[in-house]
């Protein structure tokens, strides 16, 4: 697996996985505006055999790790990839010198929720009716102390870094 910057070429293949993932996914357009437009923001790719298997999108921004948007081609779920993306970017956030990580995950999303929990995040507070189609309650989550390894995640995190290592370098 590789994990590369996204860009303007990998939007079909990051768009048709987003359509499979999501009731309200993000449109080209969203993603070319986070690309193209916003300084905040870092977009990336997961690659399989030269095939795009999922991408991530976070921001940097007030000292904290904002998650955006992470999927994962449902093909190539439990195979540890979400895990790599959320290293590398935890691993950028902590060269800028952030240290807390936050996102918003729909309260019926078990996979996201195991996934974010198991990977340290915590809940932190329900927004109310955040989502549309179906209307939902968001939960955020926040993870402090990135620059610490979790301990109920050590052994995944050490091999997600070792993982994203052999990728860049
Ligand atoms: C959530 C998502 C990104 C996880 O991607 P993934 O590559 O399958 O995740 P990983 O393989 O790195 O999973 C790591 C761990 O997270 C937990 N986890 C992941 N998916 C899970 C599921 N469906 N049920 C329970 N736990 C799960 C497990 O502890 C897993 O470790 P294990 O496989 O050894 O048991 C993926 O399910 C996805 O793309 N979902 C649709 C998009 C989405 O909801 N994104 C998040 C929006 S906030």
């Amino acid at each position: 697996m590789t994990i590369d910057p996204l860009i303007e070429s990998d939007l079909d293949d990051v768009v048709r996985i987003e359509r499979d993932s999501f009731s309200v996914p993000w449109t080209r357009k969203m993603f070319h505006d986070e690309l193209a437009g916003n300084p905040f923001a870092s977009l990336f790719v997961s690659r399989e055999g030269g095939t795009i298997v999922g991408y991530a999108c976070y921001w940097v921004i007030f000292e904290e790790l904002h998650i955006m948007n992470l999927a994962v081609s449902p093909s190539h779920h439990r195979r540890g990839i979400a895990s790599a993306m959320m290293t590398h970017a935890i691993a950028h956030a902590c060269a800028c010198g952030v240290h807390e990580a936050m996102l918003e995950v729909r309260a019926s999303n078990v996979p996201a929720i195991a996934f974010y929990t198991q990977f340290g995040f915590q809940k932190i507070a329900l927004r109310e009716r955040y989502y549309s189609n179906p209307v939902e309650d968001a939960m955020i989550l926040r993870r402090r102390s990135l620059d610490t390894v979790n301990a109920t995640h050590s052994i995944d995190d050490q091999k997600a870094l070792h993982m994203t290592k052999a990728v860049s370098g």
